[in-house]
C-alpha cells in the first residue's frame, strides 16, 4: 500500500473492521478450553501476552503528553487502537480463567500498579525528551510501534505453534488478524515520518539501537522478558522467524538498512538458560 499523508494511513484504518467483536468474543468456543491440555510452561508466557496488552494504555496516555500525540492522525488511531489492546488482554484473561487459572477481579488494576517506578521515572523522562525534540521524533515512537506490534504478532504466531490448544489458535487467530492492521499503521507513518528528514531518520535509528527491548520489557520485570522470549523463541528456526518477519521489514524503513538490533536482542535473550518461572 502506497500511503501519501498520515490523513490516508488513518483513513484506511477506519475502513478495517475489528475481528474482536462481541460476536467473535461470545462465539468463542469457552467451554472447550479445558477439553484439551494446555503445557504449563505456556501460562507465565499467557500471563505476560495479557499484561503486555493491558499496559499499551498506559503507553498511550504516555504518548498523548508528546507533540506526537498532537498528530489528529495519530491520535485518533491511537484511541481505538488502545481499545482493541485492552479487548486482547482480556480475552487472554478469559482463556488462563477458562483453563483453569484464576486471576482475581481487579487484575488489570494490579497489572497497572505493579509497573515498577523505575519505568515511571524513565518514562517521565523520556516524555520531557520528547518534548524537547519536538515532532521530530514522531518517526522514532512511530518505529518503535511498529517493531512491537510486529514482534508481538510473531509471539502470538509463535505461541500458537508451540501450544497446539485449537481454543487459542481460533483466539489468536482473531488477535493476529488486529495486531497486523496495527502494524501496518504504525509501519506507513513511520515511512512518511522517517521520509521527511535527515534528523528524524538519524534520531529513530539511534534510540533503536540504544534503546530496544522486547515489547513489555521496563514495565515489566526483566525476568518474565526473558521468559517468554526463551519459551518462544528458543527453538531452533524460530530466529529465522524474527530475522524474517521483523528484521528485514524493519530494514526497510527509510535509514534503517541493514539493522540487526532485534534479532540480535531475542536471539541472546533466547539463547539464556529458561529462568525457573511460577506457573501460578
Ligand atoms: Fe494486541
Ligand atoms: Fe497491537
Amino acid at each position: 500500500m502506497n500511503f501519501e499523508t498520515n490523513k490516508d494511513v488513518l483513513d484506511w484504518y477506519e475502513r478495517q473492521e475489528r475481528s474482536l467483536t462481541d460476536e467473535f468474543i461470545a462465539d468463542i468456543p469457552w467451554h472447550e478450553v479445558k477439553d484439551h491440555p494446555l503445557d504449563k510452561r505456556f501460562i507465565p508466557v499467557l500471563l505476560y501476552m495479557r499484561d503486555v496488552e493491558t499496559l499499551t494504555d498506559m503507553y498511550h496516555r504516555e504518548l498523548l503528553r508528546t507533540p506526537t500525540g498532537r498528530d489528529p492522525h495519530i491520535r485518533k488511531f491511537m484511541e481505538r487502537w488502545g481499545v482493541e489492546e485492552i479487548t486482547h488482554g482480556e480475552v487472554l484473561n478469559r482463556f488462563l480463567n477458562e483453563a483453569g487459572y484464576e486471576t482475581d477481579a481487579d487484575w488489570q488494576e494490579q497489572v497497572r500498579r505493579d509497573v515498577s517506578p523505575k519505568y515511571n521515572a524513565t518514562a517521565y523522562g523520556l516524555t520531557m525528551l520528547t518534548k524537547l525534540i519536538g515532532k521530530k521524533f514522531t518517526a522514532t515512537h512511530m518505529t518503535f510501534g511498529a517493531i512491537h506490534e510486529m514482534e508481538a504478532a510473531l509471539g502470538y504466531r509463535r505461541l500458537m505453534a508451540l501450544a497446539k490448544h485449537p481454543v487459542l489458535t481460533h483466539i489468536l487467530n482473531g488477535i493476529l488478524r488486529e495486531e497486523s492492521v496495527h502494524a501496518q499503521f504504525y509501519r506507513s507513518v513511520a515511512r512518511l515520518e522517517l521520509e521527511r528528514n535527515e534528523f528524524s531518520r538519524k534520531m529513530a535509528r539511534w534510540v533503536i539501537e540504544k534503546f530496544w527491548a522486547p515489547v513489555g520489557q521496563g514495565s515489566l520485570a526483566k525476568s518474565r522478558t526473558e521468559y517468554a522470549i526463551s519459551v518462544l523463541f528458543a527453538e531452533e528456526g524460530a530466529l529465522a522467524g524474527v530475522e524474517k518477519t521483523v528484521t528485514q521489514r524493519v530494514q526497510q524503513l527509510p535509514g534503517f538498512q541493514g539493522i540487526t538490533k532485534i534479532t540480535d536482542v531475542i536471539s541472546e535473550m533466547a539463547g539464556q538458560p529458561t529462568p525457573a518461572m511460577e506457573t501460578a
